[in-house]
């Protein structure tokens, strides 16, 4: 089967497709031709998860997903959440958003926190919502050469090792996305 996933992030597509596996073929945006920034001004992950899907679907006519992440962290009232990729500066600075959010949790006792995945899926013009949750908590350092975005940081719950320093298949075996886009999948071989 053929489907949109609207991204260009190399890591995502990998690791989407790793979770999807070879019955679906995923094509980009860049190769359906999208080649503009879709907003994603929503309040909710699912809201901007939702308008990308939208924005694709009514772009091109062809069924999509996108998603969208969220770094939850409970001693900060679920921040940077739907902010994430925006945290420190308007850019998409990783390494700004990492120091941001070591500096806001200086001091703090409680380091829990979740990668919370919309994925909103658009299937013959009908809209479906999936989503996948994985708690863990926040390290003190960045540890890993691994992953992307906030990995480095981020130790899930039941191990001693931040994303970045778990393989590609232990990730996807217990991350958000991987959860999120395993739902997907059960959907769409229905
Ligand atoms: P988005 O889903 O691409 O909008 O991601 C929002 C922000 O969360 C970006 O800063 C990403 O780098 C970060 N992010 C998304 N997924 C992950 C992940 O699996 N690990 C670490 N950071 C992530």
């Amino acid at each position: 089967m053929k489907i949109v996933f609207a991204t260009n992030n190399a890591h995502k597509l990998q690791e989407v497709q790793q979770v999807l596996g070879s019955e679906f073929e995923l094509i980009t945006l860049r190769d359906c031709g999208v080649t503009e920034d879709i907003p994603e001004n929503e309040p909710t992950l699912e809201g901007n998860a939702l308008a990308k899907a939208r924005y694709i679907y009514q772009r091109t006519g062809y069924d999509c997903f996108a998603d969208d992440t969220g770094l939850e962290v409970d001693a900060l009232g679920g921040e940077p959440g739907v902010r994430s990729a925006r945290y420190a500066t308007d850019g998409h600075d990783d390494q700004a958003n990492k120091r941001l959010l070591l500096e806001r949790l200086e001091g703090k006792e409680n380091r829990e926190a979740q990668f919370r995945t919309a994925v909103a899926l658009i299937l013959g013009g009908e809209e479906y919502l999936f989503e996948g949750v994985v708690r863990g908590e926040i390290t003190t350092s960045e540890r890993g050469e691994g992953g992307f975005g906030y990995d480095p940081l981020f130790v899930p719950e039941g191990y001693d090792k931040t994303f970045a320093e778990l393989s590609a298949e232990e990730k996807n075996a217990i991350s958000h996305r991987g959860r999120a886009v395993r739902k997907l999948a059960e959907f769409l071989k229905k």
